[in-house]
């Protein structure tokens, strides 16, 4: 067993992690500490952009962007939190470009912005030009840049680590054990503050744009150390994957020109969104696809389940395409056999991002409940994080803003914090839980956990997806509570030491099974439809009822829930339309 030492710790590398130690550097000595190499980390697969509205082709304003954010979260966001999110997206996009991130240029030379879904100026009149972006390759050209800076201020790496535990003493964070993917050797870290930045959980569905990293190591961690969930029942389903892979097509083709049409060749979305049309936010155009393949104008129109819908962008031209989407284009030759010049791209919903997860402050300082209580130095940030800044429903772009907004403001108070605070004395033998859960699954005979997982991805897409019910619910909460008994069973096949992926696949499985149980339970018990929870039984946001946010527990098997309030304080909540 090794240990070290280090003022700030970060786990996640993806843009938040990054950006969080490079601010946290400043003042404290900080490590990284990541399952993948930096590089590979899921920021790298949003493409589209990162909305600031510098206005630098048509007027814009911070207001309005934070406007379009609470309108598209559906009143759910923390309006506070959704100011600070649109103020600060100018300032941090020209950090970006100063720090040398190779944006997309206008013919003037400054920073080009494209349209993208929800985003309009003067309060919802029509759709603005304000996503700022690199091509298609926005979220990699942040990693780059981010880690490059990281470097330079001798942020300590640790790649290939999993972290098994989070170790609180008395109520205050004193460090985390990670195993060594490479070794299989256990690692003390002892930390004046944690933050937690480890992305997102879409692996738990059947269909989705999130790389197989994405298992909610961080929020499932946390949750089995008594921390709450925020608003876990609000999952995001991008309207655009490839059918039957679920890669992400940006919203970007769209923000383009490009269009939605159904077999008919209609553009439907005509009659969902008027104003907006193809680019009104994502939960009303997954579920007017949706719609569409329910009808009869799917494509194949049969109404099966892998009915799917046509994104046009062959009016685009070549070179544009080449130009602004290259990767996408690469995308629909590789895996399509098809150049989008010439052909529509076949497209389904993916389940893309959870607006939910570990309920921060405006500064990532972890709430221990809805009263604002803190767990002394743990902080979170990026899609692992609920600050509550996307509500129901995230608008595109905002992940890479929110990012590099919250991910540097955690890092700014980690700076502050560490130079205040002493390092927590750590138990005696403080890896000892994370090898008796080595050795547990590591000895004896089980089965493997693939069939756990499989059918846990099909219980959550067919029954807790785009649309909901009560008794589809239930039973997913049921079924759920069985695939966890059945995990106890499972063992590794694989005894190796190094590189045991297998070990690794279990850890991950174990941290899904526990965030699928608590989004189900959390969607089961919201009594409405808001944003991405589009209950059938309950058609219609409710305010009166359920204006506030859900904090779920993870007692033994049993989820507990709670609330919080939502902040309401600058625009007063309407019905959505566009
Ligand atoms: O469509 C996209 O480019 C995805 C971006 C996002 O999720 O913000």
């Amino acid at each position: 067993m090794s240990m070290h030492e280090f003022e700030a710790l970060i786990v996640g590398a993806g843009g938040a992690g990054l950006y969080a130690a490079l601010e946290a550097s400043r003042a404290a000595r900080t490590a990284v500490i990541s399952k993948l190499h930096p590089m590979r980390s899921h920021t790298g697969a949003a493409q589209g952009g990162i909305g600031a509205a510098l206005g630098n082709i048509e007027e814009d304003k911070p207001e309005w962007h934070a406007f379009d954010t609470i309108k598209g979260g559906d009143y759910l966001v923390d309006q506070e939190a959704a100011i600070i999110l649109a103020e600060d997206a100018v300032r941090a996009v020209y950090d970006l470009e100063n720090r040398g991130l190779p944006f997309s240029r206008t013919e003037q030379g400054r920073i080009d912005q494209r349209r993208f879904g929800g985003h309009t100026r003067n309060f919802g009149e029509a759709a603005v030009r304000r996503s700022c972006y690199a091509a298609d390759r926005t979220g990699h050209m942040i990693l780059q840049t981010l880690y490059q800076q990281c470097i330079k201020n001798e942020v300590s790496f640790y790649d290939e680590f999993q972290v098994l535990d989070v170790l609180i003493e008395n109520g205050k964070t004193a460090g985390l054990v990670a195993l060594q993917l490479a070794t299989g050797e256990l690692h003390v870290f002892r930390a004046k503050a944690i933050l937690f930045a480890t992305g997102g959980f879409g692996q738990i569905f059947r269909t989705t744009s999130n790389a197989f990293a994405n298992t909610g190591d961080g929020p499932a961690l946390l949750l089995r150390r008594g921390v709450p969930l925020e608003d876990m029942e609000f999952f995001q389903f991008h309207p655009t994957g490839i059918r039957g892979m679920g890669i992400l097509i940006t919203e970007g083709v769209r923000g383009e020109g490009g269009i939605l049409r159904n077999r008919k060749k209609e553009r439907f979305m005509e009659r969902y969104a008027p104003t907006l049309l193809d680019l009104a936010p994502r939960d009303m155009v997954s579920r007017a696809i949706m719609e569409e393949i329910r009808a009869g104008d799917g494509i194949r129109g049969d109404r099966r389940i892998d009915d799917y819908v046509h994104l046009d962008a062959t009016h685009l031209g070549k070179k544009v395409i080449e130009a602004k989407l290259p990767d996408i284009a690469d995308f629909c030759r590789t895996y399509l056999g098809l150049d989008p010049a010439d052909a529509a791209i076949p497209v389904q919903p993916t389940a893309h991002y959870a607006m939910g997860g570990i309920p921060t402050d405006n500064d990532g300082r972890v709430l221990a409940d809805g009263s604002g209580a803190l767990i002394e130095g743990l902080y979170a940030a990026g899609e692992c994080a609920c600050v509550s800044v996307h509500g129901a429903n995230r608008l595109g772009t905002n992940s890479l803003v929110d990012l590099v907004v919250y991910g540097r403001r955690a890092g700014q108070n980690i700076a502050r914090y560490v130079e205040a605070t002493d390092f927590t004395p750590v138990g005696k033998e403080p890896e000892a839980a994370a090898r008796s859960l080595i050795d547990s699954l590591t000895r004896g005979k089980g089965p493997h956990g693939g069939k756990i997982r499989e059918e846990m991805k099909d219980l959550m897409m067919e029954k807790v997806g785009i649309y909901r019910n009560e008794e589809d619910m239930l039973k997913a909460v049921t079924e759920l509570e069985k695939l966890r008994d059945r995990y106890r069973e499972v063992r590794a096949q694989d005894s190796s030491k190094r590189y045991n992926t297998d070990l690794l696949e279990i850890f991950e499985l174990q941290n899904m099974l526990d965030l699928a149980l608590v989004t189900a339970a959390s969607a089961a018990n919201r009594r409405e439809s808001r944003g991405a929870h589009a209950r059938e039984d309950y058609p219609e946001r409710d305010d009166e009822n359920w204006l506030k946010h859900t904090m779920a527990w993870l007692n033994g098997g049993e989820v507990r829930i709670d609330y919080r309030a939502v902040d309401i304080s600058r625009f007063e909540p309407k019905p959505r339309a566009y």
